[in-house]
């Protein structure tokens, strides 16, 4: 008796011979440079003023998303990533090999481990400076990781918080991530003029309107809207080339599917 053709197909499927998987394989060795997909996107990098605010998830993605996203942790700290921009970065160190990762905003302290276990796993030999205005946040375990310098300080006193002559002296590849939204412009500026070289990356993050304005658990239906991205737009409108939105990392899952909407810079 012959074998009904739909029942051949799910047959087909379930033993998984339809994939080619040393086809697969191979593309991926030979397209890839230090885990990127090198001609995936043409052009890459593209100039800030020819990106849109649109994203290809559904705002109602962002809803549950968001909402989940309260209940991540790592190493059993609370830790306020989402699961894409979570995979986007642990590409994008691997790809960029930064020496030096400094995050405005460090929260628990999980997102710090998490960058210097990563940065360890892939071997190297990196310095993550992790900021909060209240380093009574950070927690005891992210303390003891002896590559993570916390440091406590106002993103409003930018200037004092890094000065000038230390960050002339770090070590680049640099990797900055701005998830503490504060005095952005003013940040950028001073980054921009003291710590920024060709290679070095800017991360902004929450850059997309469509989450709650609050972070944490809250009855409060605000939306965050798109303030951030009108400031990031002043600073990009003076200086429309030192930096070119990456693709590769803000595109990787569909057009801004990320929380940093148009939020990974290369500094050219
Ligand atoms: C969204 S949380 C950071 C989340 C963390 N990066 C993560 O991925 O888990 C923002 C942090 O910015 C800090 N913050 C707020 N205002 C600040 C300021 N003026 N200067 C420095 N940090 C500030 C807050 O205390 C908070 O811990």
């Amino acid at each position: 008796m012959s074998v009904p053709t739909e029942d051949k197909a799910s047959k087909r499927i379930e033993s998984d011979t339809h994939s080619d998987y040393h086809q697969a394989k191979n593309q991926a060795n030979e397209s890839m440079t230090r885990g990127v997909w090198t001609e995936r996107f043409d052009p890459r990098f593209v100039p800030f003023s020819e990106r849109e605010m649109k994203c290809d998830l559904p705002k109602s993605a962002f809803a549950t998303i968001s909402h989940g996203k309260h209940f991540m942790s790592y190493r059993g700290l609370s830790l306020a990533k989402n699961p894409f921009d979570l995979t986007l970065y642990s590409t994008l160190f691997f790809e960029v090999q930064p020496r030096t990762v400094i995050e405005l905003g460090a929260y628990t302290g999980a997102s710090a481990l998490w960058m210097a276990d990563t940065l360890r796993t892939y071997g190297l030999d990196s310095r993550v400076i992790a900021v909060d205005i209240d380093l009574a946040l950070i927690d005891g375990l992210a303390k003891q990781e002896p590559s993570i310098e916390f440091r406590q300080g106002d993103c409003n006193e930018i200037e004092s918080l890094f000065p000038a002559e230390e960050l002339a002296e770090l070590p680049h590849p640099l990797v900055l991530i701005d998830d503490a939204h504060v005095n952005v412009e003013g940040v950028y500026r001073h980054f921009h003029q003291h710590a920024m070289r060709t290679g070095d990356y800017l991360i902004i993050e929450d850059t997309v309107p469509w989450i709650p304005g609050t972070f944490g658990q809250s009855e409060d239906d605000q939306e965050w809207g798109d303030w951030k991205f009108r400031e990031i737009s002043r600073f990009f409108a003076d200086e429309p080339t030192a930096y070119a939105v990456d693709r590769y990392y803000t595109d990787f899952y569909g057009y801004n599917a990320t929380w940093n909407w148009n939020g990974f810079l290369r500094r050219q």
